[in-house]
């Protein structure tokens, strides 16, 4: 039996900001535990101590030191979902309402990752490969093979580190290797743990660890090109040897039309009249007109330059001006909040904006819905396309990354296709697919019911990913 520790900042049950929090549920539930015992190790933010505080079981009192580091820190387990938890108890880091956002979050993710160590170092137990995930715990790997490579049981460790999203590095000044985490000055001069003339985490994790994997095998492709490389695309073609593209899934029981707290649950079978239901009370909750033939439209995203806002935001008229209602939840920046609430009151009872964050809610649009519109201008997986998919609902995304290798198109001479797709990233191409889209719609009944069957029936699920996972551990331990 292998041991496999899973390394990141945030995971669901307990806490979320993005996607991630998902994949670090999900995946580790999907791997096989007849051959591999899986850990997942978290901070303990105040919100988790708020909810699970009694649950958790005291396992270690450990000492945290290095640099100008020098911290105390309490290690607790939780098992859930047949995975056991591990918790990092410090307060002066983690007992806060925010996961990220605060000035020395730098200084937190330096204290996290050596304190990963150390517990594994204070408590005895030693995984053979520990994955991480994203810059938050991509120092691990260094530390590992640089400062505490003494230790012959560390030094056995395999490393696999899994990119979420490669726009967010981790960028800070070089002072941190040597100040907070008490690197020599040499490994910054050699280049080792350099970039520019800075400290990028992003690329320390990229170069220190033994394999690199991202979400989807088209983004593992482009981020090797400057355009999608965001900077650091000549340090993943130098490592393109160990870098695969493994897409994400989803958790079956979380994302379940069967058994979802939605206005009415339905399964392949009982999808038309599932989904009716669902959209009729959906417009009713929502404002909207009640109206079973417009096209209900749903954009359930944060809202950012990454997800192509500007293309929905330029498109909102000519949308509307068909005969379509357009549902728009999530919350970013400002300026596509503005152009969202304008559009609320130009349009009232065909066009909402719920400015928040709101799983619950998110789950009733999903299920209610006839689109998922997904214009990114980059994504490395996306897992709303996936989720709608699950829920009959056709994706119209643009071909890039994990959005590409997910969504098969329409085509109308063969029949096949689960959404609809488009490329080039201008507002013209999508609204052309978007055309083609609605047409189906009015015109096609027969040919949009197999489109939501297919997209149903697709297996959105983690476990040919986890699969390919197993795969890669078996090879990184030779
Ligand atoms: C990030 C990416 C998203 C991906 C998710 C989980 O949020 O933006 O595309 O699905 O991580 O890997």
């Amino acid at each position: 039996m292998k041991r496999v520790l899973f390394a990141a900042f945030e995971s669901l049950p307990f806490v979320k900001t993005g996607g991630l929090a998902d994949v670090i549920y999900a995946l580790p539930r999907a791997i096989d535990k007849e051959k591999y015992e899986v850990k997942v190790v978290l901070p303990l933010f105040k919100k988790i101590k708020k909810n699970y505080g009694e649950k958790l079981k005291h396992l270690n009192h450990i000492v945290v030191k290095t640099g100008s580091i020098d911290e105390k820190a309490e290690v607790y387990s939780f098992k859930t979902g047949g995975i056991d938890y591990l918790f990092i108890e410090n307060d002066k880091f983690f007992n806060r309402d925010d996961v990220y956002g605060y000035d020395d979050d730098v200084l937190r993710f330096c204290f996290y990752n050596v304190a990963i160590v150390e517990m594994l170092i204070q408590t005895g137990y030693y995984p053979d490969i520990v994955h991480c995930h994203d810059y938050h715990t991509a120092l691990f790997a260094a530390l590992c093979k640089l400062k505490y490579s003494e230790n012959e049981n560390i030094k056995k460790i395999k490393h696999v580190f899994t990119i979420h999203n490669l726009i967010y590095q981790g960028r800070y000044g070089k002072q941190i290797l040597t100040d907070y985490l008490g690197f020599d000055h040499k490994y910054y001069e050699d280049g080792t743990l350099r970039y520019n003339d800075e400290c990028n985490l992003m690329k320390i994790g990229i170069v220190m660890s033994d394999i690199v994997t991202t979400v989807s095998k088209t983004y593992a492709k482009e981020i090797q090109m400057p355009e999608y490389g965001e900077g650091l695309d000549f340090v993943l073609k130098y490592r393109q040897e160990d870098l695969y593209g493994v897409v994400n899934g989803i958790d079956e029981k979380l994302f379940d039309p069967k058994k979802d707290q939605i206005y009415k649950n339905y399964s392949l079978k009982t999808h038309v009249k599932g989904k009716a239901f669902n959209k009729e009370a959906l417009q009713e909750e929502m404002g909207l007109e009640k109206d079973p033939d417009a096209m209900l439209v749903a954009v359930i995203s944060r809202l950012t330059y990454q997800k192509g806002m500007d293309l929905v935001v330029q498109s909102i008229e000519d949308i509307l001006k068909k005969h379509v209602q357009l549902i728009v939840l999530g919350s970013g920046e400002s300026k596509y909040e503005y152009a969202f609430k304008t559009m609320e009151q130009k349009h009232p009872g065909q066009a909402v904006f719920h400015c928040e964050y709101n799983e619950n809610l998110a789950h009733k649009i999903y299920a209610g819905s006839d689109m998922l519109l997904m214009p990114s201008r980059f994504e490395p997986c996306g897992l709303s396309q996936l989720i709608a998919m699950r829920y009959g609902t056709l994706p119209l995304v643009r071909e890039t990354g994990g959005l590409k290798d997910t969504v098969e198109p329409y085509n109308k001479y063969t029949k096949e296709g689960r959404g609809f797709s488009f490329a080039p990233f201008s507002a013209w191409d999508m609204m052309y697919v978007f055309n083609i889209a609605n047409r189906v719609y009015e015109n096609k009944p027969s040919d949009w019911r197999m489109l939501v069957k297919n997209a149903m029936a697709y297996n959105v699920s983690f476990g040919t990913s986890a699969k390919e996972y197993e795969e890669l551990y078996e090879k990184v331990l030779g």
